[in-house]
């Protein structure tokens, strides 16, 4: 194999047929029994990708299979209701993928009779499935000849060709998709694209690569090199930004006073308590400003109580110390909302609607 940064890799065919060999005996032996992998049905494959983007494979295995009970195919997807859908995804976080399988799994039926396309080039007209996600159903369901690239793999191919320029610029990318074309096999795509893939995740780790254990160390340029531990580069380390907010949990009548959360916001789609900014200090002045910020948001006026507790929590680049208030109903009505984002619910009731992560957190010790 030639690998010079700049350029891309090439690999002799020797060296190919080594590598799959390896890979595959590998595979063989050491793949977990992972509930998506008991069938090559696309629409599993699917859902079973989009949740493990961004998400450990153990948390994924729960949520994976009640999905599946709630939804067993495409057609049930695409006729529920995008509340049920966020509720079952509660707690996965990046609520974005959920609503994405929900929109295109509407298309998949509309636009497809309810089958799944088996070019990657159509999968990626859907909303939410990009050249990774399409490789993955296409090579995993249908044993297409497709390549892959996701976090996993980034870090393998990165140490098997010794690239140490930063893997998430264009450049790099170019270099890793390359290399991902070119190591894959004629046939037998999906054991080998998931073997990549499990390598990545049991092996060819983030920190502390388990070398000792590689099929493949001996054909490996950071590990010849003793640069395992360096590459890939570690890329920009986020800054993180302090900031203070609050929610209130507004209480009238065995009720509490929801938002749900807009196109905009984070938790699109999803429900939350009154929740802003907080500026003020001392008691007092926070007092005010609950009473002047839940007025602004949802119309009604409260009488503050007391401090039930505050949360510290991390999203992206902030950490947020949330302090969560009870108050009571004073005055007022619901501003009214084109799309009613605005309610009173049954404590009881809670658990049917799809929550934030700290709105969960609220509900479960506020009762
Ligand atoms: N990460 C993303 N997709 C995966 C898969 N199919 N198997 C194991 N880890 C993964």
């Amino acid at each position: 194999m030639a690998t010079d940064c700049s350029s891309l890799a090439t690999f002799d065919t020797k060296w190919k047929q080594s590598f799959r060999r390896r890979l595959l005996t590998w595979y063989a032996r050491h793949a977990r029994d992972l509930p998506w992998r008991k069938s090559s049905n696309p629409y599993r494959v699917w859902v079973s990708e989009v949740m493990l983007q961004q998400t450990q494979v153990e948390t994924v295995k729960a949520y994976f299979q009640r999905f599946m009970k709630a939804f067993p195919t495409v057609k049930k997807l695409a006729a529920a209701d995008e509340q049920e859908v966020l509720r079952l995804w509660e707690g996965l976080g990046y609520y974005r993928r959920a609503r994405g399988l929900h929109a295109a799994a509407q298309q998949i039926v509309t636009e497809h009779g309810g089958r799944f396309p088996r070019d990657v080039t159509t999968l990626q007209t859907l909303p939410g499935i990009g050249r990774y996600t399409a490789g993955a159903i296409v090579s995993i369901a249908f044993d297409e000849r497709a390549p892959i690239l996701e976090a996993n793999t980034i870090r393998l191919f990165s140490r098997l060709i010794g690239y140490r320029q930063d893997p998430t610029k264009s450049v790099g990318q170019k270099v890793l998709w390359q290399t991902a074309e070119e190591v894959l096999p004629r046939k037998d795509i999906a054991n080998f694209n998931q073997a990549l893939m499990e390598l990545g995740s049991l092996v060819c780790k983030p920190s502390n690569p388990d070398c000792k254990r590689c099929p493949v160390a001996s054909l490996c340029v950071a590990y010849e090199s003793g640069a395992q531990a360096s590459v890939p580069m570690s890329t920009k380390k986020t800054k993180f930004t302090n900031i203070n907010e609050a929610a209130v949990v507004v209480r009238k009548n065995g009720q509490v006073l929801l938002r749900q959360c807009a196109e905009d916001e984070r938790w699109a789609g999803l429900w939350d308590f009154p929740r802003f900014a907080l500026e003020s200090e001392g008691p007092l002045f926070v007092r005010d400003e609950l009473i002047a910020k839940v007025q602004t948001q949802t119309g009604v006026t409260i009488k503050p109580g007391r401090l039930l507790k505050t949360i510290k929590h991390g999203v992206t680049r902030y950490r947020i110390t949330l302090d969560c208030y009870e108050a009571s109903y004073s005055s007022g009505k619901l501003k009214r909302t084109v799309d009613k984002t605005l309610r009173w619910c049954a404590m009881k009731k809670l658990n049917e609607l799809p929550l934030s992560s700290t709105g969960r957190k609220i509900a479960d010790f506020c009762r």
